[in-house]
């Protein structure tokens, strides 16, 4: 099934240029992007996009973080593209991702881990319909 999943390329990776290297390696992997803007998402923002997290105790230093430089938010289209992303990132933290992942390649760390990916299909939904309208979406 054709499916889509929202991504974001995170400011540790946008502030070391790597935005057209991991865009590289998406579209490798097969996946189209079908939307995609570079944007800086507020304190606020971020606080909401994460709410799942909240309870967590590294929500704080998470938001801030993610509203701490330019990020690109993107939408990904493929075959069964919520799973074949977060293969494609590798485990959240790097210490455990495999070799010919995004974050095994460029990851810095568990908070600075160079993209975030959808974990099913509603919060991809979710997730696309926080940052895109749909004539923002181009097949
Ligand atoms: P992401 O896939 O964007 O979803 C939530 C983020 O929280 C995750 O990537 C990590 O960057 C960050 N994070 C920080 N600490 C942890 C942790 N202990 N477990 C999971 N996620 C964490």
């Amino acid at each position: 099934m054709i499916e889509k999943t929202f991504s974001i390329i995170k400011p540790d990776a946008t502030r070391r240029n790597l935005t057209g290297e991991i865009n590289g390696m998406i579209e490798a992997a097969g996946f189209k992007i079908v939307a995609q803007k570079r944007i800086r998402i507020t304190l606020e923002q971020a606080r909401i996009f994460y709410e799942v997290h909240s309870s967590k105790p590294f929500y704080d230093d998470l938001c801030v973080f993610l509203s701490s430089g330019p990020v690109i938010v993107q939408i990904l289209e493929k075959e069964n593209a919520i799973d074949d992303y977060r293969a494609l990132m590798g485990a959240t933290n790097p210490a455990n991702a495999t070799e010919g992942t995004i974050r095994h390649k460029f990851a810095l760390s568990v908070d600075q881990n160079s993209v975030h990916g959808s974990d099913a299909q509603e919060t991809a939904a979710s997730e696309m319909k926080f940052f895109f309208s749909d004539i923002e979406i181009i097949e």
